[in-house]
């Protein structure tokens, strides 16, 4: 890709039906760091998040509460999920809740459109439910109950029961978009990625599509169909436009020409709906599909999805409190492959914090800048003749950081932080390797040690550079530790795809004290 090409990345809009756990913040730290990257890289780039606020699930746990569903999500969105985008430092364009008039006022001219293209009629309807999912369930995630549900037909992936709705209901004639479809899932392979969730969603619709009930008439927390009050749209439906109603569409002005089409990246639970129903939408209203539809995998503990139905979830805040939040965007980023399954735990992510960012990381800055101080006052010391070591550490860096980058466009942040790691094992082995402590004992070597701090220092302000996507925290506290900011610059002005050019941090720049960038975690 190349730079100033519009960048328009999405997570989904969570339920704010509970307080978030670290599945949302996942996602959100994912997104946040491509779109990082992407800002960095000089693309005009636009991140959006935000919750999904209608349907019944909003409304019965707002009775359960004993207030008003506006108040109940009002109170949630303030208190835990605006909080959630500062604990995890993330950076977000925009934050649209679907209960916004912006978005109503969307929702309802994207309806009135593709019902004036003749694609939604009036129909009859009678299937189970799931308000976990918001969703009718097909027949193959039905499955029958155990110990108290017995009996019951239950959700394969709440695991409760489901409701049998009987209702006059608006339909979207989503059956006519399967060849129109298929043929986008052919011509542009990397529209659903990875490939597992690519062939997942060709075989289903190449099983056949039904036409999808979009509108319930049972209860009025909604945003009313605008050619009948008497309903209000399907929560999904409603949901799933707020990708075009964030950046304008159906209001005046905004953003919605210059940014869509965009990317959606999505936990593979709603796979389908981004893939699927959603494409289809758009397709019905005579407007671009998205660039592409990213499923990552679920986050496991003690072996299951996690969740706030089952009562699963961890706080994201917990984890941030104790490692911070670069620890936290680190772990999930890179420990897990995105796009498969991966399993939390707390020994595992405490381990890679000592083992990566401690030991590995924050030791390498601290002591290179150290030595700098000590050997050199402070000074960034000028390289003498290199020699095929230093070349190779040159090379190391210009390759890992066109590989982190090609990564990045694949969506593979757990691969782009692999090969930006590379740099680090490979400076620290460096120092070892040349010692700059002995070379520093004899004054006949003072070229020498010039060059490997030069080199130590330079690949750290590569480093630095590579990582601020995903660490935008301890990569600032570098840069102003090398003397980077005053010589070249903010970090976040710093092109991510010229990382990789060599002799970059200015002979004479003046180091300064680091302390521990990750230090030692007092465990309760
Ligand atoms: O589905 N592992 O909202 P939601 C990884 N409102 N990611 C997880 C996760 C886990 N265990 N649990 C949740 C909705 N997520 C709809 C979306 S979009 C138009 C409407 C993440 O609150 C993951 O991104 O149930 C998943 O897709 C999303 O949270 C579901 O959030
Ligand atoms: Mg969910």
């Amino acid at each position: 890709m190349t730079s100033g090409q519009s960048f328009y990345i999405t997570t989904p809009i969570y339920y704010p039906s509970d307080v978030p756990h670290i599945g949302h913040g996942y996602t959100t730290v994912a997104v946040d760091t491509l779109a990082r990257w992407h800002r960095q890289s000089g693309d005009d780039t636009w991140m959006l998040t935000g919750t999904d606020e209608h349907g019944q699930k909003m409304l019965r746990a707002a009775a359960a509460n004993g207030v008003t569903p506006q108040e109940y999500v009002d109170k949630l969105v303030s208190e835990a999920w605006f909080p959630l985008l500062e604990k995890l430092d993330a950076a977000n364009d925009d934050f649209i809740r679907t209960t916004q008039p912006r978005h109503e006022e969307g929702v309802k001219a994207f309806i009135q459109a593709i019902y004036d293209r003749g694609y939604i009629y009036a129909g009859e309807y009678e299937a189970l439910y799931c308000v976990g999912c918001e969703e009718f369930k097909p027949e193959s995630e039905i499955v029958d109950g155990t110990g108290e549900f017995e009996g019951l037909k239950v959700c394969a992936i709440h695991s409760k029961p489901l409701e049998l709705l009987h209702e006059k209901n608006y339909f979207f004639k989503l059956s006519e978009f399967g060849d129109k479809l298929l043929e986008l899932y052919r011509e542009r392979p990397d529209f659903v990625q990875p490939e597992s969730a690519r062939n997942e969603v060709v075989a289903f619709v190449q099983q056949g599509l039904k036409d999808l009930s979009i509108s319930r008439s049972a209860f009025d927390w909604g945003i009313p169909v605008p050619w009948d009050e008497s309903h209000v749209i399907y929560v999904w439906v409603d949901a799933l436009l707020n990708y075009a109603t964030a950046l304008g569409y159906g209001t005046e002005g905004g953003d919605f020409e210059r940014r869509w089409p965009g990317y959606h990246v999505v936990g593979k639970d709603i796979l389908r709906f981004h893939a699927v129903i959603w494409p289809a939408m758009l397709m019905a209203a005579g407007l671009e599909v998205p660039k592409g539809v990213f499923a990552h995998g679920w986050l496991l503990v003690g072996g299951e999805k996690m969740s706030k139905s089952k009562a699963t979830g961890i706080a994201p805040a917990t984890l941030v409190d104790t490692f911070g939040s670069d620890a936290y965007r680190f772990y999930f980023l890179s420990a897990i492959a995105f796009g498969q399954d991966g399993s939390f735990s707390w020994e595992d992510m405490s381990a890679r914090y000592q083992a990566e960012l401690a030991n590995g990381f924050g030791n390498l800055a601290s002591r290179t800048i150290a030595m700098t101080e000590k050997y050199f006052d402070g000074s960034v010391p000028a390289p003498a003749a290199y020699t095929e070591a230093d070349l190779a550490i040159q090379k190391l860096v210009a390759d890992a950081a066109a590989n982190a980058d090609a990564a990045i466009e694949r969506f593979r942040t757990d691969q782009a932080i692999a090969e930006i790691w590379t740099i680090v094992d490979a400076l620290n082995g460096y120092i070892t390797d040349n010692a700059p402590w002995a070379l520093a004992k004899d004054e006949t070597q003072r070229d020498r040690l010039a060059t490997v701090l030069y080199t130590c220092l330079d690949g750290l302000r590569a480093l630095a550079v590579l990582l601020s996507p995903v660490m935008p925290k301890s990569t600032a506290t570098l840069w102003q530790a090398l003397g980077a900011e005053a010589a070249l610059g903010a970090l976040e002005d710093q092109n991510v795809r010229d990382a990789g050019a060599w002799g970059v941090l200015p002979v004479g720049a003046t180091v300064s004290k680091l302390a521990p960038l990750f230090p030692r975690i007092e465990e309760a």
